[in-house]
């Protein structure tokens, strides 16, 4: 049966990089993905033209896709949005809360390739292969009450850091089933010694730990994940965590890897519905300049075909197309280094279709 895809470009260097992972979806669509592919508005672009982050229109159109793939939203064109519900990013946020994805998986990975464009030393970081399991629903994203208030003649900001023992079963699952596929190790990432939120969080963990003999669990608080993180990532295999310290790990993660530019994303919910995008932003500094790098959402194709449509071959067919690229010496700006070439977004996307093509 034709499955439905919706590609939603976003903002900033949104539609250059979904242009280009649209042709390698396309490509695939040549080599037998029986897929129909539809477009959309969400973001700064949706607001520009219906006063809206998420029109109806588009989250219908979700509802209704098998996959989604998404560029990145927001920029500074709508940062002085004074209703918060408007702003670019809650379209994000009301897609994923909508269609319940509550599962974000993030996998840096560095490919053997791109060594020196790592911010730190060869030695430390080749091989790496860490999944990041964040929670995408909850946490204090999503914890009322929240706002800015009036008290006491100052205004005052607050919001609230809530899980439900439910939310951190179910993406406690997918972590320690993840592990399961992979090394099976599985660290959890909290701050139990100061939040009661994760005190309960590690209680889970600690809880569903047992159905999971081969699964070695441990726990470290989040101040020093981040530094574990960039003195010996290798030690880690999956990362489990809430939605805030996932988001900001991830990014730091990404950075290992050598640029944010190269780590993609499913997020999935309890049918198996995914939504894919790269990790990063619209990065509103080279938006426009034909400089970005597309393969974090090349890479979100491919995480596509195996999370959601169930194509694993031609998954690994793209990350051998962009392996192949890297082979060759090709780089844009962000994962440059010496004796490399630098190529421009569009260069970056030919050369991948054409180490597709070439399998
Ligand atoms: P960002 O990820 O957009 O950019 C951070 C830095 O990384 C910038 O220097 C940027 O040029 C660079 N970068 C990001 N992606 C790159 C790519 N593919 N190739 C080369 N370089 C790349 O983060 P930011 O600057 O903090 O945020 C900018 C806007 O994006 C904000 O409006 C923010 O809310 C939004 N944002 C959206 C998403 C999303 O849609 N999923 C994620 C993060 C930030
Ligand atoms: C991400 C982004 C989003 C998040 C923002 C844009 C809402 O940073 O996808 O990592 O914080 O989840
Ligand atoms: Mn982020």
């Amino acid at each position: 049966m034709t499955q439905k895809i919706l590609v939603l470009p976003g903002d900033g260097i949104g539609p250059e990089i979904t242009a280009q992972a649209s042709r390698v979806l396309a490509a695939c669509q040549a080599r037998g993905l029986d897929v129909e592919v539809e477009e959309a508005l969400v973001g700064g672009s949706a607001y520009d033209a219906h006063g809206e982050p998420l029109p109806a229109a588009t989250l219908e159109k979700a509802r209704g896709a098998d996959a989604i793939l998404l560029g990145a939203v927001g920029g500074p064109k709508w940062d002085t949005i004074e209703d918060l519900a408007k702003r670019p990013e809650k379209g994000l946020l009301g897609l994923r809360k909508n269609l319940g994805l509550f599962g974000n998986l993030r996998p840096a990975i560095l490919y053997p390739q791109l060594a020196d464009a790592s911010s730190l030393k060869p030695e430390v970081v080749s091989g790496l292969d860490i999944m990041i399991v964040r929670e995408l629903t909850g946490g204090i994203y999503f914890g009322q009450p929240r706002g800015i208030e009036e008290r006491d003649g100052e205004r005052v900001g607050f919001n609230t850091y809530v899980y439900a023992e439910s939310e951190i079963e179910r993406i406690g699952r997918v972590a320690f089933e993840m592990a399961r596929k992979r090394h099976k190790k599985l660290c959890s990432v909290d701050k139990a010694n100061v939040l009661e939120v994760t005190i309960l969080w590690r209680e889970v963990m600690e809880r569903l730990a047992p159905e999971y003999p081969d699964v070695e669990l441990s726990h470290l608080y989040v101040d020093n994940a981040a530094m574990q993180l960039v003195r010996a990532p290798k030690q880690f295999d999956v990362i489990v965590t809430g939605n805030m310290f996932g988001d900001i790990l991830s990014d730091a993660a990404a950075m290992l890897t050598g640029s944010i530019g190269m780590l993609p994303s499913a997020s999935l919910n309890e049918s198996g519905q995914g939504m894919y995008e790269p990790c990063h932003g619209s990065a509103p500094d080279i938006a426009g300049q034909n400089v970005a790098n597309p393969l974090a959402t090349i890479l979100s194709v491919a995480m596509m075909l195996r999370y959601s449509l169930n194509e694993p071959v031609l998954a690994e067919r793209i990350e051998a197309a962009v392996g192949r690229v890297l082979d060759d010496g090709l780089r844009t700006a962000d994962i440059a280094s010496a004796g490399t070439r630098t190529v421009s977004t569009t260069e970056m996307g030919d050369a991948v279709l054409a180490a597709f093509e070439a399998q």
